[in-house]
């Protein structure tokens, strides 16, 4: 049965590609609400005038986020905003943001590099319950197999929902052997990228998560970028390892 359902699997990344697009069904499945404190960078990145645009971010430190470029795309920084220190998702303080930084190397197809970097207009006061910058790796954490890694975001929480969660969902995941990976969808998976999944198959992530933090330890090791929606198998990420130098260059 595994083999005949991998085979399948194979047949349709094959014919259709890696679907690295907006992620649209799911949610954190087998996700829990996340308490005080227990995920203090995330922010949620908003279009004003589109309600119906969200992703994740990271708080790095007093004016900058890190996210991904595809959850940026091509909206300029004068139409985004950064919602900060809160577990819902109306809630806590939002920021204007003025400058966006997509990695120069990004490709929306096929997809690499996809990592970029908000500043806020007004600081993002550290410090308080749901605010605090998450710390840069020291190592590469993708390289040693079964990581527990946990992520979290407010995206859409029923099978096929448009509805953001109210509440921001935590979820673990574990890193898998990223060979099998990255045979499974034919080589897409770049040595900038990983995937994580749950041994059970009961968390993945959804469409407006995107962009979040993967955490280990208060420590970034990957940035969501999306999910082979139509197996809810793994979840890609950004290997944030690969970028420290240059968010380093562009923040400091
Ligand atoms: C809002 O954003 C969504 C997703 O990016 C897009 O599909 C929709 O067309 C946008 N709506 C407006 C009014 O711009
Ligand atoms: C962004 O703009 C580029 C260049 O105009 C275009 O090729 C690409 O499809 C756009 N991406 C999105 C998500 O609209
Ligand atoms: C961008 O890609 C080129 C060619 O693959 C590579 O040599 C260069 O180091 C990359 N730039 C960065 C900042 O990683
Ligand atoms: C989500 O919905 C689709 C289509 O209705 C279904 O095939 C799939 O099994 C559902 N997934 C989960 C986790 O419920
Ligand atoms: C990672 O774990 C998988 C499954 O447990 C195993 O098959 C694989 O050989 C391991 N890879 C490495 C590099 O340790």
């Amino acid at each position: 049965m595994y083999f005949f359902e991998l085979f399948l699997f194979v047949g349709v990344v094959n014919a259709g590609h890696l679907s690295l697009e907006p992620m649209n069904e799911g949610k954190i499945f087998g996700g829990q609400d996340a308490k005080d404190g227990d995920a203090p960078w995330q922010v949620a990145i908003q279009k004003p005038l589109n309600r119906t645009f969200l992703c994740g971010g990271s708080i790095l430190n007093k004016h900058w986020v890190v996210t991904s470029a595809s959850c940026i795309g091509n909206t300029s920084a004068a139409f985004l905003k950064v919602r900060y220190n809160t577990l819902k998702l109306g809630g806590g303080f939002t920021l204007f943001v003025t400058k966006v930084i997509k990695h120069e190397n990004y490709s929306e197809y096929p997809r690499d590099y996809d990592i970029a970097l908000v500043r806020t207009l007004g600081i993002i006061f550290p410090g308080r319950k749901n605010s605090n910058p998450i710390k840069l790796p020291e190592k590469d954490e993708t390289k040693t197999n079964g990581t527990q890694i946990t992520i979290s975001g407010w995206g859409t929480y029923t099978n096929g929902s448009e509805e953001y969660s109210q509440n921001l969902k935590l979820g673990k995941l574990t890193i898998s052997d990223q060979t099998k990976c990255k045979q499974i969808y034919s080589n897409e998976i770049t040595d900038r990228m990983f995937c994580a999944k749950d041994d059970k198959s009961k968390v993945y992530s959804g469409k407006g998560d995107d962009g979040g933090p993967a955490s280990k330890d208060k420590t970034l090791i990957g940035i969501l970028i999306t999910q082979y929606h139509k197996c809810n198998e793994y979840d890609i990420f950004t290997n944030v390892y690969q970028f420290v130098s240059w968010i380093k260059k562009h923040i400091n």
